[in-house]
């Protein structure tokens, strides 16, 4: 039977990975540690890892990983950016993922946080529960009739294609590989990031984009402009965003990702406080929203996840093709 060893493991993942394993019946052991070089010898025994989006699966893991004769990495996300699937694949080890689970989960999440921010809704919120009614400071922004700019049409982009047209925005689009989509007129993405009054990103982070919103890029988005990250931290440059928030260079910015997230998100920090200033100083902006990685985070979204993933390391188990295999 595969042994599966869940790195970086909740106990919602427990939840639903244990229903999903009820179709499969494989052994699961479900570790609290993140995977690094540090914890990689944890898998010792295990046929399959499991890691999550905030796993360092580096060539220093994955030659642990090798001789502790691990056979594969299963990840239980669609991003890949933390696995170095080209070494892995090297060492005989073939990386799979969940390409899709709920597209609809991150793009609603991402209009969750665009709604709270225009309109204030974080304020608001804390206002009424002091029995503060006043609406000073609380005006807002119609999203309807404002131009919307999707940095990446893929699935999650689709989606929200379709949510900003449900709100009446004109929809702009940046893709390297545009499609055909009705609604979308698809520019460069200098003509993207002048133009749009919303920019949210929904491209994967690969080498060649990191700081896609960066010093230079940032110069070039309206004042009253606001930038939405549900993707990946890396797209961000923070620090060059933090200057353009303090100078009041956009409107504001809400980001379920952040570059140097790992070892913060997903843990409970209140007791010590965060060491990370940047991350401080944008938490502590009235016109910046964090959350911390959950746009994938609906029950829906979690039962595909694990349902996809046991079938992936099923595929491999029984030595098919394996469907969602990075390559
Ligand atoms: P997808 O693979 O369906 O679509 C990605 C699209 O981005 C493709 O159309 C691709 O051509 C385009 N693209 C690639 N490089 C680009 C660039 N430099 N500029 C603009 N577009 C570019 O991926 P999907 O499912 O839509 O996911 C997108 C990203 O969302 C993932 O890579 C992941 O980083 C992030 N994500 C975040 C989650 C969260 O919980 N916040 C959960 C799931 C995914």
């Amino acid at each position: 039977m595969m042994r599966i060893v869940l790195f970086d493991a909740k106990p919602y993942d427990r939840v639903h990975f244990d229903e999903a394993n009820k179709a499969f019946g494989f052994d699961i052991a479900y570790l609290e540690p993140s995977l690094s070089a540090r914890t990689a010898i944890l898998a010792r025994g295990a046929d399959v890892v499991c890691p999550f989006v905030n796993c360092t699966v580096d060539r220093e893991t994955l030659d642990i990983l090798a001789s502790e004769g691990v056979k594969l990495i299963a990840l239980r996300s669609a991003g890949f950016n933390n696995t170095d699937f080209r070494y892995a694949q090297e060492k005989g080890i073939p990386v799979v993922r969940v390409p899709a689970y709920s597209p609809h989960a991150v793009a609603e999440h991402s209009f969750a946080l665009l709604l709270a921010l225009v309109r204030k809704l974080t304020h608001a919120y804390v206002r009424t529960r002091e029995f503060n009614f006043s609406l000073s400071g609380l005006v807002g922004m119609d999203l309807h009739g404002k131009k919307m700019g999707i940095v990446g049409t893929g699935k999650i982009g689709r989606a929200a294609i379709d949510i900003a047209k449900g709100f009446g925005m004109e929809v702009l689009a940046y893709d390297p590989y545009p499609a055909q989509i009705e609604g979308v007129r698809y520019c460069g993405l200098d003509e993207l990031l002048s133009q749009s009054d919303v920019i949210s990103l929904y491209c994967p982070l690969t080498k060649d984009n990191r700081h896609l919103i960066g010093e230079k890029t940032l110069k070039t988005i309206k004042e009253s402009a606001y930038i939405i990250n549900t993707s990946r931290g890396g797209l961000i440059d923070s620090e060059a965003l933090l200057e353009a928030l303090k100078e009041k260079r956009i409107a504001g910015a809400a980001l379920d990702v952040y570059e140097e997230e790992a070892g913060i998100f997903y843990t409970d920090q209140s007791d010590e406080g965060i060491a990370d200033d940047t991350l401080a100083r944008l938490i502590s902006m009235p016109n910046v929203i964090i959350t911390s990685h959950q746009g994938y985070l609906t029950k829906e979204a979690l039962g595909a996840i694990s349902e996809t993933t046991l079938e992936n390391v099923r595929e491999f188990a029984e030595g098919r093709p394996l469907t969602n295999q990075v390559k």
